[in-house]
């Protein structure tokens, strides 16, 4: 396939339960960043327009995964799982697909006392079938977050969010980009201004970055992998779990 074929899929995640706010703002941000990369095409989504239930814990998705890895050999990478693996039937069965349609992902939210919101937290948790599948890997991702006050869990936020990412497959390509919705980050509204992360310059700089980023990286990774197979280098992954009873 011609390399002037190539396109990628980023996906925009807005994980807040707040429409049009500051959050929103910075994922369309990044994202219009990426489209301007060149042949990305994007999609944003906001948790808040889907029904996610709690994980309950019931084991059903790790089942499944070995399962199917004692019918096919644990070295086979990712597990071929081809319908969805959670045992709630929700919206989850829409975002599984989003997430494993993309080549991309930048995954916004605010910081709530100093770490991920709630929802967000529901929302990977739900996503844990990705952990001991491997389906996700070979996709990148960054993560982006705004706080009230400069310095008032923007890092560790981000750090959830990174942690996150990485165990679910994710290649992470930069630490991510926070900003501030108030003025200067001293916690004092910017009058009149529901969109103040507009007036964060260093913040908006590294949003706006990041969107490149996941972007390039996307579009390198997709080059690389078909490269790679158009001359029949194949790079084989190895599990990280060994599967009591599968083949290998
Ligand atoms: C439950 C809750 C907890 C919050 N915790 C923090 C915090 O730890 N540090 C901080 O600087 N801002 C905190 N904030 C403020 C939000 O991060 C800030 O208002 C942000 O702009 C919200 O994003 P939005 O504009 O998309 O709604 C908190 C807000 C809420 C509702």
């Amino acid at each position: 396939m011609d390399i002037r074929d190539l396109k990628v899929k980023i996906l925009g995640i807005v994980a807040t339960p707040i429409k049009n706010g500051n959050t929103q703002f910075i994922v369309n941000e990044a994202l219009r960043m990426a489209e301007a990369e060149g042949p990305v095409e994007t999609e944003v989504i906001h948790l808040e327009d889907y029904q996610i239930g709690y994980c309950t814990g019931c084991e059903g998705c790790l089942r499944k995964v070995h399962k199917v890895q004692q019918e096919v050999g644990c070295d086979i990478i990712p597990v071929p799982i081809k319908e969805y693996n959670c045992t709630i039937k929700d919206d989850m069965e829409v975002l599984h697909r989003k997430l494993l349609e993309c080549d991309g992902l930048i995954l916004g939210a605010p910081v709530y006392i100093a770490t991920i919101p709630a929802q967000l937290k529901t929302f990977l948790d739900r996503c844990r079938t990705f952990v001991h599948d491997y389906r996700l890997r070979g996709k990148v991702a960054q993560a982006l977050t705004v706080a009230f006050y400069r310095n008032a869990g923007e890092d560790t936020a981000l750090a959830a969010m990174n942690i996150t990412l990485l165990g679910l497959g994710f290649t992470i390509v930069g630490y991510g980009g926070s900003t501030v919705s108030t003025r200067e980050g001293l916690g004092i509204l910017v009058r009149g201004k529901r969109i103040a992360v507009t007036e964060d310059q260093l913040g908006m700089m590294l949003i706006r970055t990041v969107g490149s980023q996941v972007a390039q990286y996307a579009l390198r990774l997709k080059a690389g992998t078909r490269a790679l197979k158009e001359a029949g280098i194949e790079l084989r992954e190895k599990a990280m779990y060994a599967v009591p009873g599968s083949k290998k």
